[in-house]
């Protein structure tokens, strides 16, 4: 369910608020609601939710090709706070198909966006159709180049589906990734151990790499495409013009 103010006026005011505030205001506002959660340094978000909501729902898209460290940390992660976790998983006959026909490795030769489709997208709108809202860590200092604008509250019309509405939230949007770092050491979260080896951005393991000294974090994201490609279409919505 939506306010009455209209969404430009909501994140406007709430673009003024810390992320717990806006966490606050989505599940106050929002029955339906799931947090995204990537194995990464969102965590924060889980943290902050699960002090709102208890019961907060989280998924995670298991594209089968995370590392094994991911893994390990998003079980940690479910143990550590009770979390009501759901696994999604890519549908095994798309998979299948892909795999027999390009190999394990297609997305170095095509690019990633149909690996991507099967084992992140699909999986991802399937979920979307059951919610009312969406929250994910993305924040603006992630992306130059497709995540400079990101609103901390839109209409997510790329996945809502027809007839229907669905909202997103992204309370670190205004975060820095200085921020989140000094949350997570503050407050003493357990974190991805990739991260204290050069990784700061992480996906799939064949598609993510660590990044060097002043190496932007994209860098290690799909580093044999075009910095104007990298974004997966879990976040279409930044790239839709
Ligand atoms: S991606 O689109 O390039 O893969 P990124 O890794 O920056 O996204 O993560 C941004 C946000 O997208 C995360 O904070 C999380 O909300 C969501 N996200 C990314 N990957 C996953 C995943 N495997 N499962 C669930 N949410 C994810
Ligand atoms: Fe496939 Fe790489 Fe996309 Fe993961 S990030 S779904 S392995 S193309």
């Amino acid at each position: 369910m939506t306010d009455a103010l209209p969404l430009v006026d909501l994140n406007a005011s709430l673009e003024k608020q810390t992320p717990f505030e806006i966490l606050e205001y989505a599940i106050d506002h929002y029955a339906d609601l799931a947090i995204s959660f990537s194995g990464a340094e969102d965590i924060v978000l889980v943290h902050m939710a699960k002090q709102i909501d208890p019961q907060i729902q989280v998924f995670s898209l298991d594209t089968g090709r995370l590392h094994p460290e991911t893994y390990q940390y998003i079980e940690l992660v479910r143990k550590t706070y009770k979390l009501n976790l759901e696994i999604l998983f890519p549908d095994a006959g798309q998979v299948q198909s892909l795999v027999n026909k390009k190999g394990l490795f297609s997305f170095y030769e095509d690019n990633h966006q149909e690996c991507c489709g099967i084992r992140k997208i699909l999986p991802l709108q399937r979920k979307l159709q059951t919610l009312e809202a969406w929250v994910t860590g993305q924040r603006k200092d992630q992306s130059p180049g497709t995540r400079a604008n990101i609103p901390v509250i839109q209409d997510d019309k790329h996945f809502a589906g027809a007839g229907r509405e669905l909202t997103k939230f992204n309370p670190l949007a205004n975060w820095s990734s200085r921020a989140v770092w000094d949350y997570i050491r503050a407050n003493n979260l357990p974190y991805n151990p990739l991260h204290d080896r050069g990784f700061v951005s992480i996906g799939c393991e064949p598609c993510t790499r660590a990044v060097g000294p002043n190496q932007h974090e994209r860098e290690g994201r799909w580093w044999w495409e075009e910095a104007t490609k990298k974004e997966c279409g879990l976040h279409a919505s930044n790239i839709d013009k």
